[in-house]
């Protein structure tokens, strides 16, 4: 049964359109645990436009269950997760200019860089994921950067306009799993994922964790986060639709 980790970046940036207290991230993260969530995701950007570090501190601090922090192979980055000590790290690209991650890790150009970030987290007990596209080539450096698994970018998939291109995007996300589980990679994945578009993802098997985020808070301003916390995860570990 596949576990639901929920990033809730997103109440965060809710209370900072007003430089406000509330709505606290926080407060919705021990919430969605309490619905039924297995994990907490927070992005902490180099810009901090939404998670701020006090909500890391204060989650660590709190939550039960297991606390995901997804950030870009920084100095800076690396030396508060080393402070931390969340449960994952999963390392990401990040753009200033970008809404939200626009695409996986180029492991090309980063390589180096990123061997030497997974060492460092590891010596210190801290797993970590690489946010990659569906790629046979990512999945392979992947392995040799080190890294204990991989998040899967669902991005192209939920972005499919046509059912040929989504079919074609999910067979590359199926591809890309079973590659990952035969090098012995833990696999995740995210991104875009909604609650019409996430069965098809999670019927593929193989996938144990699913981080997701901007759906079932856009769900809960309706419905109240418990509720739309419960119905993802429903969908998640059935992958009914
Ligand atoms: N996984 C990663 C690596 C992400 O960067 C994001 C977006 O912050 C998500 C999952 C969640 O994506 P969404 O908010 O579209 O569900």
């Amino acid at each position: 049964m596949a576990r639901l980790s929920v990033n809730v970046d997103h109440v965060a940036t809710v209370r900072q359109a007003r430089l406000d207290t509330e709505p606290d991230p926080v407060t919705a993260a021990l919430m969605a645990e309490l619905a039924g969530a297995d994990g907490i995701t927070m992005h902490l950007r180099e810009d901090r436009r939404h998670i701020q570090d006090r909500d890391l501190r204060i989650l660590r601090e709190t939550l039960k269950t297991s606390l995901n922090m997804e950030m870009g192979a920084t100095d800076e980055m690396v030396e508060i997760a080393l402070e931390l000590k969340p449960d994952l790290v999963t390392l990401v690209p990040e753009k200033r200019e970008e809404l939200t991650t626009e695409g996986g890790l180029d492991l090309g150009l980063d390589m180096a860089r990123l061997k030497g970030v997974v060492a460092t987290l590891g010596d210190s007990g801290i797993p970590v994921n690489l946010f990659i596209d569906p790629e046979a080539d990512s999945i392979r450096k992947s392995h040799k950067i080190g890294s204990a698994g991989v998040e899967i970018h669902t991005g192209a998939y939920a972005n499919a306009s046509d059912p040929g291109q989504r079919e074609a995007e999910l067979g590359r996300i199926g591809d890309a799993v079973i590659l990952a589980e035969k090098l012995g990679m833990k696999v995740h994945a995210g991104h875009g994922l909604d609650y019409r578009n996430v069965s098809a993802v999670a019927t593929l098997g193989g996938i144990e964790e699913f981080a997701i985020g901007f759906s079932i808070i856009a769900r809960s301003i309706y419905v109240g986060i418990n509720e739309a916390v419960r119905q993802m995860k429903v969908l998640v570990a059935a992958g009914a639709d």
